[in-house]
């Protein structure tokens, strides 16, 4: 099977990344769907980075004969296909097996990068030859400096060219839909998890295939391979401790694009670029961390402005479709990112799922330039919004 065989049927069957979303959530354990979806507390940020995205609108121009979207795109010396990547996304193989792997392979063949988490279920060795020219590694900061190096180098050695440097995790945060769903670790064999297995096959089948999930990258400095003392190590030495000279010395230690992950102070994100960092990553981790920040899409104007150009500016948080993507560019985005989404798509269609994930965003942000009359991010940058204040 290849992707280019099933897109015709599934642009009819899953429009939308909704549509992913729905058939994802019937496809896995309750358990893996409450740990992919969810936000902190009570997912207030979730709904306000959806909120804010949908605040903005914009004045379309017509008659302006042909039009045809490109959305090719230069970054830190690099082109991709979109200005569109795969976000680090931790504990994957929870939600389907091999998700890595499958993601990795669709930054590939789209052109698009795709970014491995230091807390993803596969190492940097395995998904390396996968992802090929397309490889970013996403540094939860080992306090340890010789994990740090030696996780680095695996990278590196793996093929990895652009480092991101997660600051938005100073200590793990409340997940409370992912404790009522049972979520332990390690995860328990109990009735509901046997009834969850024998009600979700798919899933079982390929997690039976695969082993269950463990922190592969990390183990690797542990003697104790079982996921609860890999995971309590995660968060004894893998976080909580990042400041600006491990920034600095993050540049002398990785041979490439540094980018700062998680900003949402246009202060925090001068300072990046004035310690020699190449990048800076408006986002707030999809709701994930902490429910009294504003929707990133609300900080990413004042952060653009803080930064003038000087370096590019990254941006996720909530994206769902290309015209997400387009309002994230239209206010200051050089490149943007989005999480969920992609792994939607790997649990609701198996190995080409992200591919159609990518498909929807890139097909409905050509759509929506041609839509509102530009051609090119130059001139979607100087689109006219429409403010419904001023109507009336
Ligand atoms: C299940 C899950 C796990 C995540 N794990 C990581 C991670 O390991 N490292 C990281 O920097 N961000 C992580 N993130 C945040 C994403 O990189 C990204 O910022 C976020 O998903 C963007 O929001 P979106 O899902 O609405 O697109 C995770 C997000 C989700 C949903």
């Amino acid at each position: 099977m290849s992707y280019e065989r099933v897109q015709a049927e599934w642009f009819n069957r899953y429009p939308a990344i909704s549509d992913l979303a729905t058939r994802a959530q019937q496809r896995i354990p309750r358990v893996g769907w409450e740990y992919l979806s969810a936000g902190t507390g009570d997912d207030r940020l979730v709904q306000r980075n959806r909120q804010a995205l949908d605040r903005l609108s914009f004045l379309p121009r017509f008659c302006k004969g042909e039009l045809a979207a490109d959305p090719k795109t230069e970054l830190f010396g690099r082109t991709y296909e979109a200005p569109l990547g795969i976000a680090p996304v931790g504990l994957t193989g929870l939600m389907w097996p091999r998700t890595e792997q499958l993601l990795a392979a669709t930054g590939k063949r789209l052109g698009i990068p795709y970014t491995l988490s230091t807390v993803a279920t596969e190492t940097p060795e395995t998904v390396g030859p996968e992802v090929g020219e397309m490889g970013w590694f996403q540094l939860y900061p080992p306090k340890d400096p010789e994990i740090r190096d030696s996780v680095l180098k695996r990278a590196q050695d793996s093929g990895f060219h652009t480092l991101v440097v997660t600051a938005d995790v100073p200590m793990a945060s409340r997940r409370e839909r992912t404790v009522r769903a049972g979520m332990t670790m390690p995860p328990k064999i109990s009735p509901r998890m046997i009834w969850e297995g024998i009600t979700h096959p798919a899933w079982t089948i390929g997690t039976l295939r695969n082993g269950l999930p463990r922190l592969r990258t990390v183990e690797h400095y542990t003697n104790n391979k079982n996921l609860k003392f890999v995971s309590t190590f995660v968060g004894n030495r893998m976080g909580g401790t990042l400041d600006w000279g491990y920034c600095e010395m993050l540049k002398e230690v990785w041979n490439g694009p540094v980018v700062l992950k998680g900003i949402l102070h246009p202060a925090d994100a001068a300072k990046a670029v004035s310690v020699g960092l190449d990048g800076v990553w408006v986002s707030n981790h999809g709701g994930r961390q902490f429910n009294g920040a504003p929707a990133a899409i609300e900080a990413l104007p004042a952060i653009a402005q803080a930064i003038g150009g000087k370096v590019p500016v990254l941006f996720d948080s909530g994206i769902r479709s290309g015209l997400d993507v387009m309002r994230a560019l239209h206010l200051g985005a050089d490149f943007v990112f989005a999480g969920r989404p992609f792994v939607y798509g790997v649990c609701a269609l198996g190995e080409y799922g992200g591919d159609h994930a990518a498909r929807i965003l890139i097909d409905d942000l050509k759509n929506n330039m041609v839509q509102l009359g530009v051609s090119n991010l130059e001139e979607l940058r100087q689109a006219e919004r429409f403010s419904p204040e001023q109507a009336f």
